[in-house]
Parts: structure tokens; C-alpha cells; sequence
């Protein structure tokens, strides 16, 4: 039995980076306020006017309404941490003392394997809840946890990015691995999961602080052998953070030099952070390729400081947006939009929905070299979406209702919306969460 099946109602999509302007650049935004996803073998087969597309629609496909919602790509999210769950929301601390105090300990649980299944299908639950279809994921230094997470996203279908932990010291002894061991165990998990079905490894040195120089130099040497690969990890969140790496590494100019030279740096890595970084290495951040995630609910909560986005679009650095769970206090990416707004009002640096709604697809898709696959409704695109709901609560409604255009509605979606306005979540073309189901 064919799985095809036409959503009809608005959509919209982004062709490109709609710059920072109130009107979004000529051509960077398809919008059709009656319009057609025809999926097909977890692809989008044809995305038109829905006039367009009944044309050539076969005999009695199946048709979804969503004449009063709002289909978008599904949302992506760059960095987050699925073992930090369950310690979301822990009180008073600043980076160090809370990765010893709740992160460390909380990362000990997943030694054992039915654990990390537990939360690793929890984490993809929520998720799904809030409209993400795709992360680059922290797991803990145990290869189990990842083969956890990968099992459990492989089931769903869903197109995700992760990795194990490198860590081996400054870190209890419960979580280290040594710097081959842990290198070893990546290649193996490598073997395992990269490039089957829709998933991608990720290579993962926690930060400078706890990889040894070894260590480092190790996992530059997988990366040079797997060029398709990914390497995500930490830089300049907080300042006693860069204070201890300029102690640790004192033959490095500065903190991105300490990645530099191990061979980390290229263009596909992502830096989770990056607030405190200058100029210079912002730019050889850009000519690397590579990228930054903005965690606004992270670096509010965790008093790390406020991401400056100008300067890196100065700079000529991708930014991808973040939710940093469990330091991020919300996995819902209008929580992430709405966090960095804020940020951009302290900074005068306003962030437009325009401008926020393609960093979470499009943006996010071309930052983590997935534009191919995912992030924007085209012919023969990965089905992965959202059907929004402006109308979710009274609130949103009553709100919704005072709207006159399409960036109004947007921009109340972005503040006012959560879990509540996603309707539903496709991915790999089945619905795969739907709100109240
Ligand atoms: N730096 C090193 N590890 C972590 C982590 O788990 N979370 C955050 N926010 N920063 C880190
Ligand atoms: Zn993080």
C-alpha cells in the first residue's frame, strides 16, 4: 500500500537567508496561503498551489487538512545534550560548578544501558512535542548511550546527528576514557551507525578543558581519515572557562588555536557558544567553514553572557540556533527564538521572525551541510515538517486574531507559541507526533 498522502493549507518556506531588514530579501521566502505537500516515500514528491498540484494527483490519495495551521520545515536544533534531561531546570550555578555539581554526576547514570534507552526515547518524544525533526546531540562518554540513541531515532525515522563524549580528564573517573580508548570506541561507533539510514556521527571533545593534548590530536587524525564526519564541542561560554584554557594551553594564542592545532577546525564543526570570542577568531572560525550555536536560553541561564550576531555576520561566521538542553531551559525552538530575541533587544540587534524562523530550518540545514536533504520544502526534499497552530490556546488566538500580516502572525508564534502550537510533526513523510493524540 502506497504511504502518499497531500497536506493542504498555508506554507511556508525559506529559498535562502532573508537577511535582517523588516522585509525579507526578493525571492528568500515561499509562502502559498492554499497550498500542497505531496509526500511520497518519505519525500516531498511536489510542493505547490494546491490547484496546482490536484492536477496530478493520483486516485484517492489520502488528504490531510490543514487549512488552519501553518506548515513549515521541521525545526532543527545544533547542539543539545539528550543525558541532560532530567536536570533541566537546576538552580544557581554558573558553568564549572554546575558541570560538577548536576552534569557529571547526572552523566554517571548512563553507564547502564537500559537508563540511556529510557531517556534516550523520552528525549525523542519531546522533541517530536515541540517540532524538531533534527539535533546534533551530546551523549555521555559511554559508547552505549549513543548506540542507545541512535537505535531509538533509527525506529522513528529521523534524520539525526550525534556522538560520544571525549573526555579524558579533569572529569570524574567514572566518565573518562583515555585518549586512545576513546578514540577507538568513536571509530567503532563510527562503523556502526554513520551513513545508515539518516544518520550521522559527530565526533565529540566535551571542550579544551577535558581532552588532553592526545587526546585531541587523536580524534584530528579520524576526522582527516573521515572528512564526512562531524565534530561537534564547547568554546568560549564563560569567562573562567577561557581563563583555565589559556592556563592549560599556554602555547596557544588564544582558545580556537587550541582546536586549530589538533586539526578540529573545518567545516563541519560546530562550536556550541562563542560568546566570548574576538574578531580574529571569529574569522578564522568563517574561513574554516565552520559553525557556532547560539544557546540563548543556555547563556541566560547560565549567566555566560550575551551572543553578539552582528559580529559574527560582520565576520562572515555561521550561526546555527541552539537550545543547549539541560543548561538550555526549554527544547521548544520558539522558546530558542524568543531567548534570543531578548538577547538582541540588550545588544539593539532585534531579530526579525523573518530571520528566526529560517535559522531554524533553512539556516540550521545549510550551517550543518543537511540543505541537500533537509530544511526547506522542495521537490524531492526529506518529508520532515510541522503543521503550527496560531490559534493553540485563547491567548495565541486572541493575539493571532489582531494579526494584519504574515510577519505579525510569525512574530507572535515566535514569543508567544510552545509545545501547544505544534500541531503536529512529520518526519521522514508519517506523522509522527500529533498534539492530544
Ligand atoms: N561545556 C562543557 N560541557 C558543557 C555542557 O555539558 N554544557 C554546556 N552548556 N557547556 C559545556
Ligand atoms: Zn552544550
Amino acid at each position: 500500500m502506497s504511504d502518499a498522502r497531500v497536506l493542504r493549507g498555508p506554507l511556508l518556506s525559506f529559498n535562502d537567508d532573508p537577511g535582517e531588514d523588516d522585509t525579507p530579501a526578493a525571492g528568500s521566502v515561499l509562502h502559498i496561503e492554499d497550498g500542497a505537500l505531496w509526500l511520497e516515500n518519505g519525500r516531498i514528491r511536489a510542493v505547490g498551489a494546491y490547484a496546482e498540484i490536484a492536477a496530478q494527483l493520483p486516485a484517492g490519495i489520502a488528504h490531510v487538512d490543514y487549512s488552519d495551521k501553518l506548515m513549515m520545515p521541521g525545526f532543527i536544533d545544533s547542539h543539545v545534550h539528550y543525558v541532560q534531561l532530567d536536570i533541566m531546570a537546576s538552580y544557581g550555578r554558573q558553568l564549572l560548578d554546575w558541570l560538577n555539581e548536576y552534569t557529571f554526576p547526572e552523566e554517571c547514570r548512563f553507564a547502564e544501558r537500559a537508563h540511556a534507552d529510557n531517556v534516550a526515547e523520552a528525549f525523542l518524544d519531546e522533541t517530536l512535542r515541540v517540532g524538531t525533526t533534527t539535533a546534533q546531540v551530546f551523549c555521555t562518554s559511554h559508547p552505549g548511550s549513543v548506540d542507545s540513541f541512535f537505535t531509538a531515532a533509527r525506529r522513528r525515522g529521523l534524520r539525526m546527528l550525534a556522538g560520544k563524549v571525549l573526555m579524558d580528564r579533569h572529569a570524574p573517573q567514572a566518565l573518562t576514557d583515555t585518549a586512545l580508548g576513546g578514540v577507538d570506541d568513536s571509530e567503532r561507533l563510527i562503523a556502526d551507525w554513520h551513513g545508515k539510514d539518516r544518520l550521522s556521527y559527530s565526533l565529540t571533545p566535551r571542550f579544551a578543558p577535558t581532552s588532553s593534548r592526545a587526546q585531541l590530536d587523536a580524534v584530528g587524525g579520524v576526522l582527516r581519515n573521515a572528512p564526512d564526519v562531524y565534530l561537534q564541542a564547547h568554546i568560549s561560554e564563560n569567562r573562567g572557562e577561557v581563563d583555565w584554557v589559556a592556563e592549560l594551553f599556554p602555547e596557544a594564542r588564544d582558545y580556537l588555536d587550541v582546536y586549530e592545532r589538533h586539526g578540529l577546525v573545518g567545516p563541519r564543526s560546530t562550536f556550541a557558544h562563542g560568546i566570548h570570542l574576538s574578531m580574529d577568531e571569529r574569522r578564522r572560525l568563517a574561513a574554516a567553514g565552520a559553525n557556532v550555536a547560539f544557546c540563548p536560553t543556555s547563556n541566560l541561564y547560565l549567566g555566560s553572557g550575551l551572543f553578539d550576531r552582528h559580529a559574527c555576520r560582520e565576520a562572515g561566521l555561521a550561526v546555527s540556533l541552539a537550545s543547549d538542553v539541560g543548561a538550555g531551559t526549554d527544547l521548544s525552538g520558539f522558546a530558542t527564538l524568543k531567548a534570543a530575541y531578548q538577547v538582541g533587544q540588550l545588544l539593539a540587534q532585534p531579530l526579525t521572525a523573518w530571520q528566526g524562523f529560517y535559522r531554524l530550518t533553512l539556516g540550521n540545514a545549510r550551517a550543518l551541510h543537511l540543505d541537500e536533504h533537509i530544511g526547506r520544502f522542495r521537490e524531492g526534499a526529506e518529508a520532515d515538517l510541522v503543521a503550527l497552530d496560531p490559534r493553540a490556546t485563547p491567548l495565541l488566538s486572541r493575539r493571532t486574531a489582531r494579526t494584519e500580516t504574515l510577519a505579525e502572525r510569525l512574530f507572535a508564534l515566535m514569543i508567544l507559541g510552545d509545545d501547544r502550537a505544534v500541531h503536529a510533526t512529520w518526519a521522514n513523510g508519517r506523522c509522527v507526533h500529533r498534539r492530544g493524540a
